[in-house]
């Protein structure tokens, strides 16, 4: 019955690892998905999320029992500051970022009157996926400008201001994937006002936090300014860059509300949601954060660690950026210093990328995107000279 089935593609992501995994040659390179590595290579399991796992381990009042729907609701309470204070947002943990999108998606497309979102051209691949499967209609807004290989601002506000009142909108919080180009916050609070002139309704993505400016708080700054103006919003939270938890599965959906008894009405519809999906979420990845997250030093030592990963890619885009100069590459590169965040918008072609994999080793995303957090000091100068020979052959 299945037999005429077709073979789907690999996942434009995902699937650079697939292929990265079958290649024997020693020099390959992965600069594919988002995932840190260290200066070795290798991924990093935080030192404090070790210890967060031993005071777990060593607890032995600790059961395995079902969460309830919502999750954990100390991790809830955690991840939601601050619009909690004021009590009216519904917080549920769901299954990492994208798990957080799409239980969002599900919720407004069943309870939200307008059902077009609109998300930034370009942005992660995924994303037009999750919020077509959940109902919704996707369009996009102009957001990079690849002549300037900035922010097309001019774009971004002409389309939202010509956008149905009451349209959803996608916004990348910081470190926007894949461009690595985000508005400074006077920008943001313009794009704010319109927003709420024409009671567009923001969901932020916020998968990158900390990693932008190395400073959490900086880095929250764009969803909370919209918090502030008292109006709703939805933000889907990922904690597997920043904690670097990614199999965990660990993030959060919250719906700013306007007030305390709708957030309460909110939550009682994510539930339905979520149960008939996939019943509650994983216990282990949340007591992780919420243990992390309740410990004065513990969290500090957190901040430093998302600050030396942060600051590690940083001096990877200078390391790259000087070894294409010392080259003479033709072309400015300056686009990888001033980016932001885990990627470098290279503004290669697909012909170059596919180049550079066949002739040098280096898997990327077709878009030209690439992980600097995939770097080391040892894999610049083969990069270096991959790009170099695709930009002049
Ligand atoms: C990425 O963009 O590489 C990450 O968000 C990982 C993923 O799931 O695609």
């Amino acid at each position: 019955v299945f037999g005429n089935v077709v073979q789907a593609p690999e996942d434009p992501i995902l699937g650079v690892t697939v292929a990265y995994n079958k290649d024997p040659s020693p020099v390959k390179v992965n600069l594919g998905v988002g995932a840190y590595r260290t200066e070795e290579g290798k991924p990093l399991v935080l030192n404090v999320v070790r210890r967060a796992e031993q005071l777990l381990v060593n607890d032995l009042s600790r059961v395995k029992e079902y969460l309830p729907i919502t999750g954990l609701a100390e991790f809830n309470k955690l991840s939601a500051n601050p619009a909690i204070q004021e009590n009216r947002v519904a917080t549920v943990q769901c299954l990492s970022g994208t798990g957080s999108l799409r239980v969002g998606a599900e919720f407004l497309a069943k309870h939200y009157h307008e059902r077009t979102i609109y998300i930034p051209l370009p942005t992660w691949g995924n994303h037009p996926k999750v919020f077509t499967l959940a109902g919704l209609s996707v369009k996009t807004y102009r957001y990079y400008d690849p002549t300037t290989r900035g922010l097309n601002f001019q774009g971004l506000l002409e389309d939202l201001n010509a956008s149905p009142t009451g349209a959803i909108v996608l916004l990348h919080a910081c470190a926007h994937n894949p461009t690595g180009v985000d508005p400074t916050v006077e920008q943001w609070e313009q794009i704010r006002q319109l927003m709420r002139s024409k009671e567009l309704l923001p969901f932020f993505d916020s998968a990158y936090q900390g990693f932008a400016s190395g400073n959490l708080d900086a880095d929250a700054q764009s969803v909370r300014l919209f918090v502030a103006d008292g109006g709703e919003l939805l933000a889907a939270q990922s904690y597997a860059k920043n904690m670097g938890l990614y199999g965990e599965r660990v993030g959060a959906l919250s719906i700013v509300c306007r007030a305390a008894d709708v957030a309460g009405r909110v939550e009682s519809q994510l539930k339905l949601v979520i149960r008939p999906m996939y019943s509650n979420p994983p216990i282990h990845g949340a007591s992780i954060v919420a243990t992390i997250l309740r410990d004065r030093e513990l969290y500090n030592e957190w901040t430093v660690e998302l600050k030396a990963m942060a600051d590690r890619i940083i001096s990877m885009r200078h390391l790259l950026y000087d070894a294409l100069r010392s080259r003479g590459t033709p072309g400015d590169w300056s686009h990888i210093i001033k980016q932001i965040g885990m990627f470098t918008f290279t503004g290669l072609n697909t012909e170059q990328v596919a180049f550079m994999t066949r002739e040098y080793h280096i898997y990327m995303t077709s878009d030209g995107r690439i992980s600097m957090a995939g770097l080391s000091s040892r894999t610049v100068p083969h990069l270096a000279d991959a790009i170099h020979a695709a930009v002049t052959r």
